[in-house]
């Protein structure tokens, strides 16, 4: 699956913001890369406080993208190339522009408006501290206090994120039903999936208790348990609901969570036979460039999928993730919400060999693989972008201590040698500026370059499919020294990845696809191979 990320992938209207036509006219670009479908990012109309993961209409389409004719255009255009279309669904919260949220300020305090949200009294002396002690992932507290419609100070609404994006109170039936009808209106358009933002902020503990943060307020959702925010049991009701929709449609919609969670145990929930289909693989994103931890969280990801018989997905990056060419030069080389690492120098040069490596491992591992837009042209993350085209929340909630994710949202160079790139026409400015120094990574530079890193993710994605028997086939260890990965898929493919040893000798096998040169037929550092397997196959031969 490719993510799109609509507001930086092409811009066909020639204002400076990527846009529905842009995507359309690029969609056979992205048959021919040799993915089955694409991921779009929030296309809803949104004051884009939080780069459109705050709406403000969940069945209509920014204007800055375009039309409902537009979507539908996408939809049928990508459906005829014979890629299926997910799009990203954000019901975890509304903008604070949506009209439900302006009526619940209009109504005041005891509506059934407010009902929708949770708003509740301060604390403390006059209510003027907040009803608990919640932080919100982006920094500081989850509650911000309205003015009342009479002018005075009022009661608080909770944000689990930005303050513009005010939470829903799942427990609300008004919220249920009304979101019964946006899945609807998506799937009777035809799209072939959602993917669900937040899933696990969507229940909130009843009677919204304090957090025990043990001291650090810290926004910990990957290794806490009882959090009264976050993964509440409840929450599945919600998804067993929806997929009781789904199921009423032809074909095989689905859904996928984004769903950042303590245990595979407490992922595997979400992935019931009766809740969602398939989740993003967190724990293999954030893991560093090392062969031990690799191993271990791809063993444990086949671990807890394969028992429930739902594929395994493997990632790299997204939209909230620092490019792997960046982060993969950089002393610390795992990823997790832009923080990993942040300010650190890179080298992109080692950056670069790694990230090919990492394509290729991925792409050999067993299920679905997710690719962001740009990665599979080997974009770094641009890092010096100035102050004041800063859009992202993190850089302003942390008073500027975060850059935030604005530089791996940076619009895609699409051809020519100097900015635009195609993106816009020339002499356009793009809503964040693009590095001079991204003139050998456009797609039209690296589309005749049989060594660029495009060449090698469209060669790798058609193996994918070419490959005889690979499909499905399970994966087998083989036997390697000390920070080498080598697996085998049934007799189908092998993988060999050299994360930190001396060069490693392929023994004269039959090389398929390379991530670099092979010197004296061994794998150099930081290289990956695809292999011909001969002889047995581990797997079976045990
Ligand atoms: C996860 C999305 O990927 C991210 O971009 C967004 O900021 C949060 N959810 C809140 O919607």
């Amino acid at each position: 699956m490719y993510q799109v990320y609509p507001r930086s992938f092409a811009d066909g209207n020639g204002d400076g913001d990527g846009d529905l036509p842009g995507l359309r006219a690029h969609l056979p670009y992205l048959a021919d890369l040799g993915v089955d479908g694409l991921w779009i990012s929030p296309w809803f109309p949104s004051p884009l406080a939080d780069g459109g993961y705050d709406v403000s209409d969940f069945c209509d389409i920014h204007p800055m993208f375009g039309t409902l004719a537009d979507a539908d255009a996408v939809l049928s255009e990508a459906h005829a190339l014979g890629l299926r279309v997910i799009i990203d669904l954000v019901p975890n919260h509304t903008s604070d522009q949506h009209p439900w949220f302006l009526a619940a300020l209009a109504a005041g305090p005891g509506s059934p408006e407010r009902q929708r949200y949770f708003f509740r009294d301060g604390r403390g002396r006059d209510g003027a501290e907040p009803p608990n002690n919640w932080i919100s992932a982006f920094g500081g507290s989850a509650w911000s206090r309205v003015t009342e419609p009479d002018g005075r100070p009022g009661q608080w609404y909770l944000h689990l994120f930005a303050p513009e994006q005010p939470d829903l109170d799942w427990s609300h039936p008004p919220v249920l039903d009304a979101f019964d009808d946006v899945l609807r209106f998506w799937f009777d358009r035809g799209v072939d999936g959602l993917r669900i933002d937040a899933a696990p902020a969507m229940a909130k503990k009843l009677g919204l208790p304090d957090a025990d943060y043990g001291g650090v307020p810290e926004f910990r959702t990957v290794d806490w348990d009882d959090n009264p925010h976050w993964d509440v049991e409840e929450v599945h009701d919600i998804f067993r609901r929806w997929r009781a929709i789904a199921d009423t449609y032809d074909g095989d919609r689905a859904f996928v969570a984004e769903a950042v969670v303590s245990t595979p145990e407490r992922l595997a929930k979400y992935l019931r036979p009766d809740e969602m289909h398939t989740a993003f693989n967190f724990p293999y994103l954030k893991s560093p460039w090392d062969a031990r931890a690799l191993r271990e969280v791809i063993d444990a990801t086949l671990a807890s999928f394969e028992p429930i018989g739902v594929p395994s997905t493997w990632v790299l990056t997204s939209h909230d993730e620092i490019r792997p060419v960046t982060r993969y030069g950089r002393a610390t080389t795992s990823s997790f919400f832009i923080t990993d690492g942040e300010g650190e120098e890179s080298d992109l040069a080692l950056g670069t060999r790694r990230a090919r490596a990492a394509a290729l491992l991925m792409l050999a591992l067993p299920g679905g693989a997710y690719i962001y837009q740009g990665e599979e042209l080997g974009l770094p993350n641009v890092d010096d972008l100035p102050d004041d085209v800063l859009q992202d929340p993190m850089f302003h909630r942390s008073g500027g201590a975060l850059r935030g994710r604005d530089g791996c949202r940076v619009p895609i160079p699409w051809s020519g040698t100097s900015p635009p790139f195609g993106f816009s026409p020339p002499g356009v400015h793009p809503w964040l500026p693009q590095p001079e120094s991204w003139a050998p990574l456009t797609v039209e530079a690296e589309s005749s370059d049989p060594e660029s890193t495009l060449s090698l993710y469209r060669a790798a994605l058609r193996l994918r499919r070419s490959v005889d028997g690979l499909a499905g086939a399970p994966l087998g260890w083989r036997e390697s020294p000390e920070g080498v990965l080598d697996f085998e898929r049934a007799n189908a493919l092998r993988c060999v990845v050299n994360l930190g040893a001396p060069p490693v000798d392929l023994g004269g096998s039959d090389v398929l696809l390379s991530s670099l040169p092979l010197v004296d037929g061994r794998l150099p550092v930081d290289g990956a191979a695809w292999i011909r397997p001969t002889g047995p196959d581990p797997a079976t031969a045990g």
